[in-house]
């Protein structure tokens, strides 16, 4: 009994490792999105042609071939920012001014305050953030060919081919960034506000291009129903308007932004933080909407009625 238990655990094992070895999964990451040549190119033309075609004409087939030339054939451990200079060099093109906006933490907020660039420019509405877009992605040492399986995290090597990416795409960004700056933080975050290290302390605030820039505007904007962690002049924000201010830009700083507090009320139209004005009086607004609410139920009811009147007369 205790042998068959044991050969069971043998052959268990023994399947396990030739499984893990099929699989070839080497790395604790996700490995590389499914069909990633035809969503950069696709992507890109998408950008190009639809999203912005201010940035003119691109050769996305080229800056594929570049972008894939960056991390194929090499260790997925040793990809640098500046292996991915050639795709950023051929998707580059103009940050309009007073567009862009940094963030933490807070992507998908910054996703739809953006607007795909129609309000501002975030790295994620410029052409090479764009394409990269929540994607991911690694090849292997002597083979062209992506490892679909698995890819590095940032635990497992800092320089692996999706983070050395965004550095060079964050570092780009910054550079080419001008007028007036916004960055908009997570006041209910964690990690802190202004994580350091970070994207935006390590490898953006460095490469701001002090000349072309004329004010700093900092929002720090909390959940509606999250934890009022961090606001401005205190922790971690206090200490990135300090480091801004010591290299010589004008700061300011606002806590809960309102047009960015308005987008976040979409999801909480009922809570208190979320009345959209307090300055009309509570007579005048009230048989206002109640009345629009009564109208509405009437309308429902009359439907209603008819919807049973026909049902009626085919049966
Ligand atoms: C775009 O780049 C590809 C690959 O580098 C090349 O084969 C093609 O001729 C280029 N197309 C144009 C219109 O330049
Ligand atoms: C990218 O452009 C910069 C500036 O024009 C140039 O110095 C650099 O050599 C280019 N790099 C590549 C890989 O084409
Ligand atoms: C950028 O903002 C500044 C300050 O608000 C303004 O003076 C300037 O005209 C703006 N530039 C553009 C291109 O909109
Ligand atoms: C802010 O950070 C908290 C905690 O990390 C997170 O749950 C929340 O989704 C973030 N808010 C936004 C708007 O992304």
């Amino acid at each position: 009994m205790k042998s068959l238990f044991l050969s069971l655990v043998v052959v268990s094992v023994l399947f396990m490792n030739s499984f893990s070895e099929v699989q070839g999964k080497k790395w604790k990451g996700e490995g590389t999105t499914k069909n990633l040549e035809s969503i950069v190119i696709g992507r890109c033309y998408n950008y190009i042609r639809i999203v912005n075609p201010a940035v003119g004409e691109k050769n996305c087939s080229e800056i594929w071939e570049a972008f894939k030339n960056a991390f194929i054939n090499k260790d997925p451990c040793s990809i640098l920012p500046k292996d991915y200079e050639l795709v950023i060099n051929l998707s580059l093109h103009t940050i309009p001014p007073n567009k862009s906006l940094f963030w933490e933490n807070n992507q998908l907020l910054v996703k739809s305050f953006a607007d795909r660039g129609r309000r501002y420019m975030s790295l994620g509405d410029t052409l090479f953030g764009f394409f990269g877009d929540f994607l991911n992605w690694c090849g292997q040492a002597n083979s062209a060919g992506l490892d679909y399986e698995s890819c590095p995290t940032m635990e497992e090597c800092e320089n692996n081919a999706v983070d050395s990416f965004w550095r060079m795409a964050s570092i780009t960004y910054a550079q080419h960034s001008s007028g007036v700056i916004h960055v908009l933080l997570n006041g209910s975050a964690v990690g802190g506000a202004y994580p350091a290290p970070g994207f935006f302390a390590d490898y953006e605030i460095p490469n701001l291009q002090k000349d072309k820039i004329s004010k700093i505007v900092i929002w720090v904007v909390d959940d509606i129903e999250g934890p009022d962690i961090e606001s401005c002049g205190t922790h971690t924000v206090k200490i990135l308007e300090n480091r801004l201010k010591t290299l010589g830009y004008d700061v300011t700083c606002t806590d809960n932004y309102k047009s960015v507090m308005f987008l976040l009320c979409l999801d909480y139209p009922d809570d208190s933080k979320c009345t959209l004005s307090s300055s009309a009086p509570a007579a005048q607004r009230g048989p206002i909407s109640s009345d629009r609410g009564g109208s509405w139920n009437k309308l429902l009811f009359v439907s209603f009625l008819g919807f049973l009147f026909r049902f009626a007369l085919v049966y």
